[in-house]
């Protein structure tokens, strides 16, 4: 009996539960703090060598620029219907611009999101060639980003926008990947609300007092300290990671493993991956989770609760390449089917 076999009658039991839950999703105003990533791929047919240098030329075909890192998260969200303020760092260049328009085409409110002309917009190119009747290659990926801290007198105006809108949102999302966002200030002002939920790369122990956080195996091991090689380690992992950030619930994802979540109280709950076939892409299935996750808390969820929203709409996006989103009815017939019959998936 597979992992999920053994998990499917839990799922049978909460699913009246779940839909309703889906069903409010649309109800939630969510504030995500987050280091803001545009993901670009410059698609072209390869023509001929170049005389100037050994390389390819490509005929420019499109640009698809799609948000990535905690723009991923804030992407997600909307797509999920919540009601999403942004408050995070552009530069003034046209990716910035590019992500503002795509957030605002999906209703996201935009004001918080400040314009630091000394960076530029974190970018990460990919350009890729195909020849006539060949399958698409990435060659080269260029990055831009900054290596510097935002000035002090950022740092504070994003906590004072932070601070006008605490009152307003039912969560707090910080979505740090390490790109000069998440400082002190902020943090500090972020964690004034009581429902903070965090999915940050490293020193998970800045946000004490969080509500729940959300790292991936490799992060929660690099957090600890130790490799997480069984079960064993992975219970301490998750006990340690509850006594370093002093949240009550701390949500390990594993990949293909699903997720486990630890509980403040002592309880562990291990959810298998809801789809070990048709994976594709996994990149953003972690931003997927904190958003369907943040969405059910919300809505009066239990965590385990939340954290099988999660995986659920995360078992959606693995299917598709690149940094994907899901829906509500997209998550309601994945339900639907996952109770219906296992094998089709
Ligand atoms: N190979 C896979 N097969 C099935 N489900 C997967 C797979 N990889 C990820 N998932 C689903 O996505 C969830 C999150 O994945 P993961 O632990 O890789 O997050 P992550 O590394 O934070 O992702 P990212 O940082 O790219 O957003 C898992 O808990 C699981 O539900
Ligand atoms: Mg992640």
């Amino acid at each position: 009996m597979t992992d999920f076999d053994t998990f499917k009658p839990h799922l049978e039991t909460a699913q009246p539960q779940l839909l309703q839950y889906l069903n409010t999703f649309q109800n939630a105003k969510i504030l995500v703090i987050g280091d803001l990533t545009l993901d670009e791929f410059l698609t072209g047919q390869v023509e001929r060598l170049s005389r100037e240098a050994p390389v390819l030329i490509l005929r420019h075909e499109i640009t698809q620029q799609i948000p990535g890192g905690g723009a991923n998260a804030v992407y997600n969200l909307a797509k999920l219907g919540a009601k999403v303020n942004v408050v995070g760092l552009v530069g003034k260049d046209a990716q910035g611009e590019a992500l503002r328009q795509i957030f605002q085409a999906s209703g996201i409110d935009t004001q918080g999101m400040l314009v630091d002309p000394s960076r530029p917009t974190v970018t990460k190119t990919r350009i890729a060639g195909h020849a006539r009747q060949s399958v698409t290659q990435q060659i080269v990926r260029v990055d831009r980003k900054s290596d510097q801290l935002p000035t002090r007198e950022i740092q504070m105006q994003l906590a004072e926008i932070i601070q006008a809108q605490l009152s307003q949102v039912d969560a707090v999302v910080c979505s740090d990947y390490g790109e000069g966002v998440l400082t002190a200030p902020v943090i500090e002002a972020a964690l004034q609300h009581d429902r903070v939920i965090v999915d940050t790369q490293k020193a998970l122990h800045r946000y004490q007092g969080a509500t729940v956080f959300t790292p991936n195996l490799p992060e929660a091991e690099q957090a600890v300290g130790y490799p997480v090689q069984d079960n064993a380690f992975l219970q301490r992992a998750g006990e340690d990671l509850l006594k370093l950030t002093q949240a009550q619930q701390m949500l390990i994802t594993r990949g293909e493993e699903g997720m486990s979540l630890f509980s403040a109280q002592g309880e562990t709950q291990h959810i298998p991956a809801f789809n070990r076939t048709d994976v594709f892409d996994v990149t953003g299935a972690g931003d997927t989770v904190v958003s369907a996750l943040t969405l059910a808390l919300c809505a009066g969820a239990s965590f385990w609760e939340a954290a099988i929203l999660g995986n659920l709409a995360a078992s959606i996006v693995v299917r598709q390449f690149g940094t994907a989103t899901t829906s509500v009815t997209e998550m309601q017939e994945a339900l639907a089917t996952l109770l219906e019959d296992v094998s089709v998936l």
